[in-house]
């Protein structure tokens, strides 16, 4: 894993859209995997002033996200459907109709999970998947288990996500309990990995990512077996591992 310093969370934002957009510039009709959270936030606002100063064309673009809470319409402001919209696509010149974000209403939850993976496989592969990291080491919702699933698979969120994710929501009994997240699989199978995190709190996990052992206790461990991942991270968000 190569691993990049960020002075600050500016930085790290303004490096990994550089990242992303030299993925774009290389291969205009690459597939992008996305995340949401907190941490991209900045790094999108970046790709959109990229896109409107003639930078990154996103036109060809097709876009597949790592999860949605189940239970939330696309249309609610913290469905991360809505949070894709608003954040990235209603300011760039992607196509709306290739950007895919799982179902979280979908009445056939297995279905929904089953027909992701085929158009992941349709598609050809991801080319750049963008991932966060949660404090407990998940990546997309892949929570620490005993085992980790490879297809896109229904999941349970730990107590911890619920919490840490409480703070997008009126209250933590608000939070959906459960996601339809990507699996291990789908992410390993991207061509090239971005992971990005910022501030003290993910001080440790990073510490974890790429200096611990491989466990399915840290999800995002596997990624140490990964040929292609570049971390970038904030000098506080490093301060264990420089
Ligand atoms: C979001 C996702 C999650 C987040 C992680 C970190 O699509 O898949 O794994 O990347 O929970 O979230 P933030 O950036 O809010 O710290």
């Amino acid at each position: 894993m190569k691993l990049v310093v960020a002075k600050d969370y500016e930085e790290m934002s303004k490096l990994a859209a550089q990242e992303m957009a030299n993925v774009v510039q290389n291969k205009p009709e690459a597939v992008l995997g996305l995340a949401t959270g907190g941490t991209p936030v900045a790094m999108y606002k970046e790709l959109i002033k990229m896109n409107k100063e003639g930078q990154v064309d996103f036109s060809k673009v097709t876009s597949i996200n790592l999860d949605e809470y189940v239970g939330l319409s696309g249309n609610h402001d913290q469905s991360y459907r809505y949070f894709m919209n608003t954040n990235l696509f209603n300011h760039i010149n992607i196509d709306k109709t290739k950007t895919f974000v799982p179902n979280g209403l979908a009445e056939d939850i297995e279905k929904e999970c089953k027909e992701y993976d085929e158009r992941i496989a349709n598609l050809g592969g991801i080319d750049c998947q963008l991932l966060g990291i949660g404090n407990n080491g998940h990546v997309g919702f892949n929570e620490p288990n005993e085992e980790l699933s490879l297809g896109t698979h229904l999941t349970s969120l730990k107590e911890d996500t619920i919490k840490a994710n409480a703070r997008f929501f009126n209250s933590i009994d608000e939070v959906p309990t459960q996601a339809v997240t990507m699996g291990l699989g789908g992410i390993m199978k991207a061509k090239k990995i971005i992971l990005i995190a910022s501030g003290e709190g993910k001080a440790e996990i990073i510490e974890k990512l790429l200096k611990g052992k491989i466990t399915t206790q840290v999800p995002a461990s596997m990624l140490q077996m990964h040929n292609n991942v570049v971390v970038i991270v904030d000098e506080a968000a490093a301060k264990l591992v420089i």
